[in-house]
């Protein structure tokens, strides 16, 4: 049970890219570097959340989960961090009155009133990229407790039910696949290759759905579940720099960019670093640095396309031996499904005829895939009345509203980051756009209900 006098939870210079006990702050890699540089230190953006009462729900968190090998925050599904924070919702969300449930998932929902259909939902993850920043997914949940804690003490009755929403392994970080508490919920990843997704260590979804104390079998859409929720707000920190340049706190979102995730593996011969002359060689590890290249500019021909290989597995990763092979992840996105489509096909050829130079071979195998999202703009534009007009912003970064958007009528609201930041220690905002946030949510809540 979270319980917050315990000392792990100490909140010394906390919040995004505050000193934490890493002390990452001091070598200049995290946020907390940067800010307090501009006079913004990680102990007054703290009181700041503090004396806020509205955001002390991430003043509470801010301890949990810190990397002090990465920066940031590593917070993974079902791992230790997680499962503090998900103490810590089902506490939160206790204490204002509502009631906890898991779905079959692993996905939290705290609802007010009897749990559906026609509901009003509202929510995002807890869980983090490798060595993240403090806003991601957090800042919607935080913002969701606090918009209903705040209709709940003014005396508001819904007419509908109401439930605050956490999604499981949103970035994917442990077992790969981006949104994967909202694909299984809505029966976008087949049960069976679910289950059988690995981590790092070789564990099995199916077997770490069972420590958290779930039924494996169980994993998968859940139609019941989805036929609750009448309509879905997700509250999030912008990913971009779209508000700063607006001038604006906050946004409602209007599209989300094709995305996916493939995995490249390169292969050579494997070999001693002494006795292998440099011509003799077929060094996957030079090939895929050569690949890494090729996607860079094949991306960077097409306009509005992205591409990145953030993640790399040498093996077998000894300093005295030629690697036998090297794994490497692609994302890719692009401005629609065919456009993307086509970015991955360009890739693809421009990869071989890389490795090729070392004489290695490379496949290139889909781990995930998202079409373009374009939210319901009437609901996009009730939304944005409703809150006295505000603008409407596409995004490039994947979100679980995204999924939900083929399912049940879905929206977003992005609040301003000033660093235009986000998957790194320096995504922050600041409290007066949180707290406008917040507000925006609540009236976009009440209206609702
Ligand atoms: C999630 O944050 C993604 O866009 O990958
Ligand atoms: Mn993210
Ligand atoms: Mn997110």
């Amino acid at each position: 049970m979270w319980d917050p006098s315990r000392p792990r939870r100490e909140c010394r210079g906390a919040g995004a890219g505050g000193r934490g006990a890493g002390g990452r702050a001091a070598r200049g890699h995290d946020g907390a570097g940067q800010w307090a540089a501009r006079g913004h230190d990680g102990g007054a953006r703290m009181s700041a959340l503090v004396a806020h009462g509205t955001l002390a729900g991430l003043a509470e968190i801010a301890g949990v989960g810190r990397d002090p090998r990465r920066g940031g925050y590593s917070r993974h599904l079902w791992q230790g961090p997680d499962l503090e924070l998900r103490a810590w919702f089902v506490e939160r969300a206790e204490r204002l009155g509502l009631v906890v449930e898991t779905d079959r998932n692993g996905n939290l929902w705290a609802w007010w009133g009897t749990p559906g259909p026609d509901a009003v939902v509202t929510g995002s993850h807890l869980d983090s990229v490798p060595g993240g920043g403090a806003y991601d997914g957090p800042l919607g949940v935080v913002s969701a407790l606090e918009a209903v804690g705040r209709l709940r003490a003014s005396g508001v009755t819904p007419s509908r039910p109401c439930a605050v929403l956490v999604f499981a392994e949103e970035e994917g970080s442990r077992f790969g696949i981006a949104c994967l508490g909202s694909r299984l919920l809505t029966g976008g990843i087949d049960a069976d290759r679910a289950r059988a997704l690995t981590d790092a260590d070789g564990v099995t979804l199916a077997e770490a759905a069972a420590t958290a104390g779930l039924d494996p079998q169980r994993l998968g859409a859940d139609r019941d579940a989805l036929a609750r929720i009448g309509l879905f707000i997700e509250l999030h920190v912008e990913q971009g720099r779209g508000l700063i340049d607006l001038g604006r706190p906050v946004a409602v979102a209007s599209s989300i960019l094709a995305h996916g995730r493939w995995r490249l593996t390169v292969s050579g011969q494997g070999n001693h670093a002494g006795a292998t002359p440099m011509g003799d060689r077929r060094d996957p590890l030079v090939a895929a640095a050569r690949a890494i290249l090729a996607v860079q500019d094949t991306a960077a021909a097409r306009t509005g396309a992205r591409a990145t290989v953030g993640r790399l597995e040498v093996v077998p990763g000894g300093t005295n031996v030629i690697a036998s092979s090297v794994h490497a992840w692609l994302d890719a996105r692009a401005g629609s499904d065919a456009d993307t489509r086509d970015l991955v096909a360009a890739i693809t050829a421009a990869v071989d005829e890389a490795v090729r130079l070392n004489g290695c071979s490379a496949t290139l195998t889909e781990e995930s895939w998202t079409g373009t999202v374009a939210f319901d703009p009437a609901l996009a534009g009730r939304l944005g009345a409703a809150l006295g007009g505000v603008p409407t912003l596409p995004t490039g970064a994947g979100h679980d509203a995204g999924v939900l958007a083929a399912h049940v009528p879905s929206a977003m609201l992005f609040v301003r980051n000033p660093t235009g930041i986000s998957h790194s220690p320096e995504e922050f905002a600041e409290v007066e756009d949180c707290v406008a946030g917040i507000e925006a949510l609540e009236t976009l809540l009440r209206s609702l209900l």
